[in-house]
């Protein structure tokens, strides 16, 4: 079952009392399973947690006390995660905004690097990327410290983001005439944090690199650069069959270009606990990458998708919405595990 991910986060998330639809305003006396009910609303969701809607209810208000001033311990060293997966539209660029947002917010300094020509990762983080702007192209194909064209998110500190502009849809076939094409990104990366280090400004802890839905040289420049792999699956259908030829390709990085290359995270995106389809594929994942799926999954959401649109991440659009508060779950989950 797939709440069982879910079970850990909150005290009012696990069996309720068997109470029927009519049944359930009636048994708000039966309290006995609701550990730490210690309001009415988690007495009324633990008594009510058959339905889908309630437990979501009850498991956002133990995030949001749980969460409440939390601060994330910083990595040992700067963790640097490549967001990819070739399907379009299963959550990259929502998760790596969010995740980032939350990081930050939990007191870590957070750089996120847009290889994406569309750009979706600097819209969301309210960064100018029209065509006149600095960006990655320049870095990736003109050799432009990256120092240059990173910029500060305006509406959360600690974090700042390297932007695409539509310069970069070109890049894909600039490299492929460069020398050490595959390893533009991750030299430049290398130059940005020795030269941080020098200016004597606080270490960056994470660096998140949005990819585009491709397995081409701007998503292998991103494999090649990190050490970790964030993989979003969309919780539907046909979520795990692009997924072998992902793997394959990380194999195949990994024997060539970057030994050091590790499937660390896995995140489950837009799901949905009303659809038994959801469920099962979440449970499938589970099965298959035991150790690398979050139990956090990240709930369909409107407020997710409608925050871009105000160039802003769920966290500071609506930070108490279910979507804000699983992302910040998922960015203390990622924050205490290491790469393994
Ligand atoms: N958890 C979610 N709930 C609802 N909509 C979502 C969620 N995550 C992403 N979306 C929406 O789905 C679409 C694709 O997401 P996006 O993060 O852009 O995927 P990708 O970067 O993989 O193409 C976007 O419109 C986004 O706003
Ligand atoms: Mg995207």
């Amino acid at each position: 079952m797939a709440a069982r991910a879910e079970s850990a986060q909150g005290p009012a998330t696990g069996e309720g009392p068997a109470t029927g639809e009519g049944a359930s305003r009636g048994a708000r006396g039966a309290g006995r399973s609701s550990r730490a009910a210690s309001s009415p609303l988690a007495a009324d969701a633990a008594a009510m947690s058959d339905s889908p809607i309630m437990k979501a209810l009850a498991q956002d208000h133990a995030r949001r006390r749980e969460l409440e001033g939390l601060v994330l311990d910083a990595p040992e060293t700067t963790r640097i995660l490549t967001v990819a997966n070739q399907k379009g539209g299963v959550g990259k660029t929502s998760t790596t905004v969010n995740l980032a947002a939350a990081l930050a917010m939990g007191g870590l300094n957070v750089l996120v690097i847009d290889v994406d020509p569309q750009g979706n990762a600097s819209t969301a983080l309210g960064i100018d990327h029209h065509a006149e702007v600095a960006s990655m192209y320049e870095v990736l194909v003109e050799s432009r410290p990256m120092a240059e064209v990173v910029q500060p998110c305006p509406d959360i500190e600690r974090l700042w983001c390297a932007p695409a502009t539509i310069d970069l849809s070109g890049a894909e076939i600039e490299l492929v005439a460069m020398v050490a094409r595959e390893n533009r990104l991750r030299g430049a990366i290398r130059d940005f944090l020795a030269d941080h280090a020098k200016s004597g400004a606080e270490r960056l802890d994470y660096v998140l690199i949005d990819c585009p839905p491709s397995l081409g040289l701007l998503t292998v420049n991103a494999l090649v650069a990190a050490r970790e792999v964030l993989i979003p699956i969309q919780c539907e259908y046909y979520a795990l069959e692009g997924l072998t030829l992902l793997l394959k390709n990380i194999d195949l990085l990994r024997a060539h270009l970057n030994p050091e290359l590790v499937v660390s995270t896995i995140l489950l995106t837009m799901y949905d606990g009303r659809t038994r389809l959801a469920s099962q594929v979440a449970e499938d994942v589970r099965e298959h990458f035991p150790e690398q799926t979050l139990e956090t999954t990240i709930p369909r959401s409107v407020r997710i998708s409608e925050a871009p649109s105000y160039g802003q991440t769920v966290l500071s659009y609506d930070p108490t919405s279910s979507g804000a508060l699983a992302y910040r779950a998922a960015a203390r989950e990622l924050s205490l595990r290491t790469a393994h």
